[in-house]
């Protein structure tokens, strides 16, 4: 059995990261923790307030989440967190090396369908046009899967089980 892996759900803002991690981290068997929740009271303060944040307060955030991910390190955990820049993931590796990026990607009719149907959010279009633009996929040298959210929650989830399960395979040998 290989060790638990804490994984981060990354991706654009109405991917599915709180509908599918709980999900994943159930059928993996580790707890879920929500990354909104991480937010200091000066981070609250400003959403609440209509202002949007900037780097500067998202390092603290990303510290806190790192914290908890690095404190799963071997026992596992799912954790959410947009993590749409390479150096918000850099961050959150310096705290928590061992964790991997699940990327939830897909179209972005489909996207913008089930935030338009999301209850209690408003989301114009041009925030979700800035979420496409800061969106820095994973690179070749970070560890994770990517994993496309057509389908039910449960469907996707079971793909990240899937993914997942394949960063643990030794790689095969190439073929001459
Ligand atoms: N596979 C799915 N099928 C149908 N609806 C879905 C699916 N996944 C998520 N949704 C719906 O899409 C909306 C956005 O999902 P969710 O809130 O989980 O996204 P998120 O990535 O957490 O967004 P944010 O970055 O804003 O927190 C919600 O209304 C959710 O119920
Ligand atoms: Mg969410």
């Amino acid at each position: 059995m290989s060790t638990p892996h804490v994984v981060v759900v990354m991706g654009v803002a109405g991917t599915g990261k709180t509908t599918v991690g709980p999900l994943l981290a159930a059928a993996l068997g580790v707890p879920y923790a929500e990354g909104d929740d991480f937010h200091p009271p000066a981070n609250i303060a400003k959403m609440s307030a209509g202002t949007p944040l900037d780097d500067d307060d998202r390092w603290p955030w990303l510290d806190a989440i790192g914290r908890w991910a690095h404190g799963r390190a071997g026992l596992g955990g799912v954790v959410s967190s947009s993590a749409l820049k390479r150096a918000y993931r850099d961050r959150l590796r310096a705290a928590a090396p061992d964790a991997v990026f699940l990327h939830l990607t897909g179209e972005r009719a489909l996207i913008e369908r089930r935030m338009a149907d999301r209850k209690g959010h408003f989301m114009p279009t041009a925030l979700l046009d800035s979420q496409f633009a800061t969106l820095q996929p994973l690179g070749d040298d970070e560890a994770g899967v990517t994993v496309d959210v057509a389908g039910t929650p449960e469907e996707i989830a079971e793909r990240g089980v899937a993914a997942l399960g394949e960063l643990d395979r030794p790689h095969e040998p190439e073929l001459a």
